[in-house]
């Protein structure tokens, strides 16, 4: 009766890694439980997690080195298979929230978020690149658009020509106080996207800074964004505390693939109850003010809640 807080499975959105071809499940071994997914097999993926009550998806592209380029020119060519796995999984799933990951990252042969030139990221070379990818993943019949790329200015960018284009109803969910972290290493596996070169301190936030996240969510919602996120998760719960009392927008909070492995590799060495601590650790985010929570325990959690382990 007096529980203040509790994690529901409709708070939460599965992050799932695609991949081209046919019949690939191929364990991310960082992230133990979690695939790079062909289309064919990821369908049936959804249609499980669908049954599991899970709502929400959002969606990341493992490109071919091949494919890749300064410009990140793949991530809006016609035969793009991430385009095309959204509009399958769009046309087949009609009522789920499908989310995009807009960022050069993945397509860039520098690994890096931005436009790169003599070892600088160049931000505003960036936006229209950001922009032909926006516009892309609209089309394609994303819900809603995640940047991730921290560039200034984005955010108002995107909405102006997603509007310009007639897409009024896709939603931005913002990557607003992203952290350079050391959190991010089991995704970089998964998708092969480590920098080539630098790190990404000059566009993602200095984990010493407060204040500067606040900044970021005047300027995200002042720009349009309908969703504000904080990311990693666990080591900012300061953040989305503050965030949540700052802002009136919903606060998304990511899970990060690294405070998954960890707990994981824990619960592996039989160091932690996964079925106690996997669900503690949601917790912490409902109670530090967040609404969404991206989480690779999605499943998990759901499995858990049917089989009546949580309350
Ligand atoms: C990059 C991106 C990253 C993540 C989501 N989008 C990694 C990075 O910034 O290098 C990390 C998510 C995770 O660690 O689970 N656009």
């Amino acid at each position: 009766m007096v529980r203040e807080h509790r994690v529901e499975v409709d708070n939460l959105i599965y992050p799932l890694f695609l991949v081209d071809g046919k019949g690939v499940k191929d364990e991310v071994k960082s992230l133990p439980g979690n695939f790079r997914w062909s289309i064919d097999l990821l369908v049936e993926e959804i249609a499980d997690c669908i049954e599991l009550g899970i709502g929400s998806f959002i969606l990341f592209p493992a490109v071919a080195d091949s494919l890749k380029d300064k410009e990140a020119s793949y991530s809006y060519a016609e035969d793009n298979f991430y385009l095309e796995a959204a509009r399958k999984i769009k046309s087949k799933f009609p009522n789920i929230c499908l989310i995009s990951d807009v960022a050069m990252d993945p397509y860039s042969s520098d690994g890096h978020d931005g436009y790169v030139e003599n070892g600088e990221i160049i931000n505003d070379r960036t936006l229209p690149i950001l922009n032909k990818m926006a516009l892309a993943q609209a089309q394609a019949g994303f819900d809603i658009l995640g940047p991730s790329d921290m560039m200034d200015g984005r955010v108002e960018s995107i909405r102006e020509n997603l509007d310009a284009n007639g897409f009024y109803t896709t939603g931005i969910m913002s990557y607003t106080a992203k952290y350079a972290s050391a959190f991010y290493g089991p995704f970089r596996d998964a998708l092969d996207s480590a920098p080539k070169g630098g790190d990404k301190k000059t566009y993602q936030m200095d984990p010493a800074n407060c204040k500067e996240a606040i900044r970021e969510a005047i300027l995200d919602e002042s720009e349009g964004a309908d969703y504000l996120m904080v990311k990693p998760g666990l080591p900012y719960l300061d953040i989305v505390k503050t965030l949540s009392e700052e802002s009136t927008l919903p606060i998304a909070v990511y899970n990060v693939s690294g405070e998954c492995a960890m707990l994981m590799a824990a619960c592996e060495k039989g160091w932690l109850d996964y079925e106690k601590a996997m669900p503690e650790m949601l917790l912490s985010f409902k109670r530090a003010g967040a609404t969404a929570i991206l989480t690779y325990f999605a499943k998990d959690f759901a499995k858990l809640k049917k089989a009546g382990k949580i309350d």
